[in-house]
């Protein structure tokens, strides 16, 4: 398995854990409300990688971050609930710590205890500054060191940088090894046609993307208030929707390059406009010229039919970012269509990938989690990722130590 970086990463199979304590820096960052886990995809995807290890003999120190409290302890952001969320997918105890280092995690981690704990850290302000004090008080819990956080590793903190800089004996784990591997197959060997489905409500978060998928995709779809400004710069009337003016220029550049290359971009000719978008205004569906001053808030039907051919009769698809504001129903049908038609030409027997919590939540409320090829478990990293960029938490796995 391969990234952009070139070289592989090193392999599970080549560490020697048995008896050994191995620091796993998972990504247990799960959407928390009154203390109940809502969504527990990577706590689920983190459970393969522990139990291998497990298997092996290993006695594990799980570490993760849980939301951004900013280098303080916030109690509602301790770790403790997902470590009985964990525990029950594991069938066995975990010891969770209300500390991250000191004498009371030593102690814990040269005892016999099998799987400890952690606590987010994020509480310390040395995780997130990369501060080489922290990473060395963190190193020094354990023989060896393994990075299933997928969805952090484009993020150069302690715990995904400065501590792998310290091990000699370190591995990618399971899940981190297969999303890269899924990623890299995206970007360098894509079953044709190849058909990038994005959405959500900044340009700006996905030009980075657009600019590494032009050379590698046949068609683009757009939607999402995204659409907009590469609407605008068209010439077409988007009426009151959101636009990013500042990006007009570089999104013109991308829509010549895709003409240059006869690729086709799909952009929304309907839509749902409302007056404003919180659900509570009139809304209609209209043809995009008769949009007026309202805004448009999700694909129209007839869009919907067009991505979902499109989609449908590819072989490979990646989709990430909603197509309107799904959370409000109304304004959800064609989120829903895109997921639908991801499910239909998985079925089909095409390489399916959804990234981003937004298409993922989608796919979960329709029940298709499970029907399409790959969810992946990172937002922000996936994107760096397909951006074509090497990633610190990735590299720091490949560096070996000095
Ligand atoms: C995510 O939720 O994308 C990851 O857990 C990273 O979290 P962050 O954006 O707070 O760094």
């Amino acid at each position: 398995m391969t990234d952009p970086g070139g070289a592989p990463l090193p392999s599970l199979d080549d560490l020697d854990v048995a008896g050994r304590r191995v620091l796993v820096r998972c990504d247990l960052n799960v959407p928390l409300e009154d203390g109940r886990i809502t969504d527990d995809l990577r706590v689920r995807a983190s459970v393969p990688t522990l139990k291998a290890l497990l298997d092996r003999g290993a006695l594990l120190a799980v570490c993760s971050h849980l939301g951004r409290p900013k280098g303080k302890v916030v109690e509602s952001l301790r770790l403790a609930p997902v470590g009985a969320r964990l525990a029950e997918l594991l069938g066995s105890n975990v010891t969770a710590l209300d500390a991250i280092t000191g004498e009371q995690v030593e102690a814990a981690c040269a005892s016999d205890d099998p799987i400890l704990l952690l606590e987010n850290l994020r509480f310390d302000p040395g995780e997130e500054a990369n501060d080489p004090a922290f990473s060395g008080a963190l190193a020094g819990l354990a023989d060896a060191y393994v990075d299933d956080a997928f969805g952090a590793v484009h993020r150069s903190h302690a715990s995904v940088v400065g501590v792998p800089e310290r091990f000699e004996d370190k591995a990618a784990g399971l899940l981190l090894a297969e999303e890269v591997g899924v990623l890299a197959r995206l970007l360098h060997s894509p079953d044709k046609p190849f058909v990038a489905v994005l959405g959500g409500a900044k340009v700006s978060d996905k030009l980075g993307v657009l600019d590494n998928l032009i050379d590698r995709v046949d068609a683009l779809c757009i939607g999402g208030a995204m659409a907009f400004t590469l609407l605008k710069a068209r010439g077409q009337s988007v009426g009151r929707s959101l636009v990013e003016e500042d990006r007009i220029g570089e999104v013109g550049q991308v829509l010549e390059a895709a003409g240059s290359k006869k690729i086709e971009v799909l952009l929304p000719r309907d839509v749902v406009a409302a007056a404003s978008p919180d659900g509570d205004a009139d809304y209609a569906t209209v043809m995009l010229e008769d949009i007026g001053d309202r805004m448009g808030v999700d694909i129209g039907p007839q869009t919907a039919r067009r991505f979902a051919e499109v989609i449908t009769t590819a072989r490979t698809v990646l989709w990430n970012g909603p197509m309107g504001i799904f959370e409000i129903e109304p304004f959800a049908a064609g989120t829903r269509a895109v997921a639908q038609a991801l499910a239909q030409a998985t079925d089909a027997g095409a390489f399916t990938v959804a990234g981003g919590g937004d298409s993922a939540a989608a796919l979960a409320e329709l029940g298709l989690a499970g029907a399409i090829s790959h969810l992946s478990t990172g937002g922000g990293a996936s994107l760096e990722f397909l951006e074509g960029k090497d990633l610190p938490g990735v590299a720091a796995l490949r560096r070996t130590t000095t």
